[in-house]
């Protein structure tokens, strides 16, 4: 019989723990979101309420149920609150021993048929697996930014996943409304392998002043029809983020096209983030 997933646990509430945990929440089920820290916290609520606020402009959801959406999502900062977890998401920074280490506190805190998930965008999901004693019970679910919005999720299945788990971690999304695609695990997975060496080669073009950033952001919007220019969604994405899905895949593939460019370096070190630290490519209110 399919596994049903009514309690879920979210670890890391930044902007794609956030977005994921009001995914969940839209659909009624109970979210326990986990943060490092009480400022931690603090920022998921900002962002939580933020985000609710836009999606009820947008006309996308109603004041009421802003208010109850936000009620089942509770935030705190000890992972055993996940004790009664039928599937839990980790969204914690992209870096391996953090991910492998929350990992395995989950696999000891959670009862043995508790699904967990990495939204790793470019780790290898085998190798966070192994850090647990329930490797079949591990999968990815990478989802976008803004995940409220996007309907993408990539379900990443490793030579462990149990194809039952699989199976019921897409039907379960599909019931939120999202649209799951199951691949293997390979750095990138499907949509970072191919949109970050475009990425990459934009911030290259401003680096050696070839066309200015505004520009770069108008061609691909008007010429192409994306819904935002490749620098504006690198604010949107984050960095520092997209300096590590780079870095990653790079690495994996020695491939130039996703080498850095030494100017996402540069500003990460400068402090320019992108929309979640005020100012990247472009400055944020
Ligand atoms: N909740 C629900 N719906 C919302 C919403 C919210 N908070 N905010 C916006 N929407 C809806 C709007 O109602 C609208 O829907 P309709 O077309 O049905 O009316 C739609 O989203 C677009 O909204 P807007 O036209 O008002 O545009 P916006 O400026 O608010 O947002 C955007 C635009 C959704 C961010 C859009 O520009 C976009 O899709 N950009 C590209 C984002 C992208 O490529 N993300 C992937 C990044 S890579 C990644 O995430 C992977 C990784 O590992 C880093």
């Amino acid at each position: 019989m399919a596994r049903e997933f009514h309690t879920v646990g979210v670890v890391g509430l930044g902007t794609m723990g956030s977005g994921i945990a009001e995914v969940f929440a839209r659909t009624g089920l109970t979210v326990i979101g986990v943060e490092a820290d009480a400022a931690g916290v603090t920022r998921a609520r900002a962002h939580l309420d933020r985000s609710t606020t836009r999606a009820v402009a947008r006309g996308k959801l109603g004041a009421a149920e802003q208010a109850a959406l936000l009620g089942r999502i509770s935030c705190g900062t000890s992972l055993a609150a996940l004790a009664d977890c039928d599937l839990v998401v980790e969204a914690v920074p992209e870096d391996l021993p953090l991910k492998a280490e929350i990992l395995g506190a989950l696999d000891r805190i959670c009862p043995p048929a508790t699904v967990l998930a990495s939204n790793t965008s470019a780790l290898s999901v085998t190798e966070i697996a192994a850090h647990t004693s329930r490797p079949g019970k591990v999968v990815g679910t990478h989802f976008f930014n803004p995940a409220p919005v996007l309907k993408l999720v990539e379900v990443v299945r490793t030579v462990m996943t149990e194809p039952d788990v699989v199976t019921d971690v897409v039907a379960f999304l599909e019931k939120l409304g999202k649209a799951p695609v199951v691949i293997g695990d390979r750095a990138g997975f499907i949509a970072n392998a191919l949109l970050f060496g475009y990425l990459n080669h934009a911030v290259r073009m401003v680096e050696s002043r070839y066309a200015t950033r505004e520009d770069l952001d108008a061609a691909m919007r008007l010429g192409c029809g994306y819904p935002m220019g490749p620098l504006a969604l690198l604010d949107l994405i984050g960095l520092d983020t997209a300096h590590q899905i780079l870095d990653t895949m790079y690495h994996q593939s020695r491939d130039r096209l996703h080498a850095p460019a030494p100017l996402l370096k540069q500003m990460i070190t400068a402090g320019l983030l992108g929309r979640k630290s005020g100012r990247g490519f472009y400055t944020y209110a």
